[in-house]
């Protein structure tokens, strides 16, 4: 069985969403793995998003990542990574597909609610980053 990283960004949290979303990913046959609710440092927050270290936008996504706490998930499922970037939706949520999680919720492309990884070898990374192997069920 295939396993992603999932986030509730703190914009998810703040606007009281998280049952929400975990309610979206149970009901398209998800499981959860792990999950844990967490405050993440700018060094957390720096290291994980690495790969847009160069992006004009990583600033003020780092101070976004850090403005509250988000809740943490390991999803797991049969080619889950690809089916929970499409239930998401796209990135800017004026071009999500309606019903996505980001269509219904989320308010730009920053504060877009949800993070998934996109691939097998960036799921190990973003898991490997916030959970230890005994903390995966
Ligand atoms: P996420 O799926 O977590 O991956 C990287 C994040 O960077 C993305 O969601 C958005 O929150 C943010 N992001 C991506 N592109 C932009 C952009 N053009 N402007 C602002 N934030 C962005």
């Amino acid at each position: 069985m295939q396993k992603t990283l999932s986030i509730i960004k703190p914009d998810g949290v703040s606007k009281k969403l998280t049952g929400d979303v975990i309610c979206v990913f149970e009901s398209a046959g998800f499981r959860l793995a792990a999950m844990k609710m967490k405050w993440l440092s700018k060094a957390e927050a720096e290291s994980f998003y690495y790969v847009h270290k160069e992006r004009p936008f990583f600033a003020d996504l780092v101070d976004f990542m850090t403005s509250g706490p988000v809740v943490l998930m390991v999803l797991e499922g049969d080619n889950v990574i690809k089916r929970n970037r499409e239930i998401m939706g796209a990135t800017d949520p004026a071009e999500a597909e309606a019903g996505t999680i980001r269509a219904r919720w989320a308010d730009s492309k920053q504060n877009n609610i949800v993070h998934g990884s996109d691939s097998e070898e960036s799921a190990r990374f973003e898991i490997g980053h916030f959970f230890s192997g005994i903390e995966i069920f």
